[in-house]
């Protein structure tokens, strides 16, 4: 047993170490509780626009006029353009969502083809809960409010966005959050 008492210099060295060693662990929990909150944030409408998710650009599609857009009513369409397997659909929501746009933040896009195995999503738009699905393969619903984001089922990916602008009354496809089902660059 070591019964050596410590004098006071030495005693003062040892705090000394242990304030450093707490320095560096706090450090460490606030970086990764800073990285926590963003990778949250990022998903939350209202604040959505405080972290942005990175989105590959293509050439811009005009899908339809804002005038002609009906709340809860899905429209199809095909892009990046020039791919001939990838469908998209528009959807007002008539609730902000996070990547919306228009007056009132709800107007957003997403792809038809489900994260998990490309399962067929058209059709399956849930306006009571601003959401779509369940996939018929194997039952994955994604939340349209919130970056497409899995609610439920297989899939652990959200479903690719669509980036969209408004340009002269007309709304455009510009660019795509995510990686396409089945593609390695969304082009085909
Ligand atoms: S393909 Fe959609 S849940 Fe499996």
């Amino acid at each position: 047993m070591n019964s050596k008492v410590k004098t006071g210099s030495e005693l003062e060295v040892q705090n000394s170490e242990i304030s450093e060693a707490e320095r560096i662990c706090m450090s460490r929990r606030n970086f990764l509780l800073t990285g926590t909150t963003a990778i949250v944030m990022s998903s939350m409408p209202g604040i959505a626009g405080a972290v942005k998710l990175a989105a590959k650009d293509y050439p811009a599609v005009k899908i339809a006029s804002l005038k002609s857009l009906k709340t809860d009513q899905p429209l199809d369409f095909s892009y990046p353009p020039n791919n001939p397997v990838s469908s998209f659909f528009l959807v007002k929501l008539g609730e902000q969502a996070g990547g919306g746009i228009g007056h009132q933040k709800d107007i957003v896009a997403f792809s038809n083809m489900c994260s998990h195995m490309g399962g067929p999503l058209n059709g399956s738009y849930k306006a009571a809960h601003k959401a779509i699905g369940p996939c018929p393969l194997h039952l994955t619903t994604f939340d349209l409010t919130r970056h497409g984001m899995v609610i439920s089922g297989h899939a652990t990916e959200a479903l690719p966005q669509a980036k969209l602008e408004i340009i002269r009354g007309n709304i455009y496809a510009t660019g795509v959050t995510g990686l396409i089902y089945g593609q390695h660059d969304n082009l085909a």
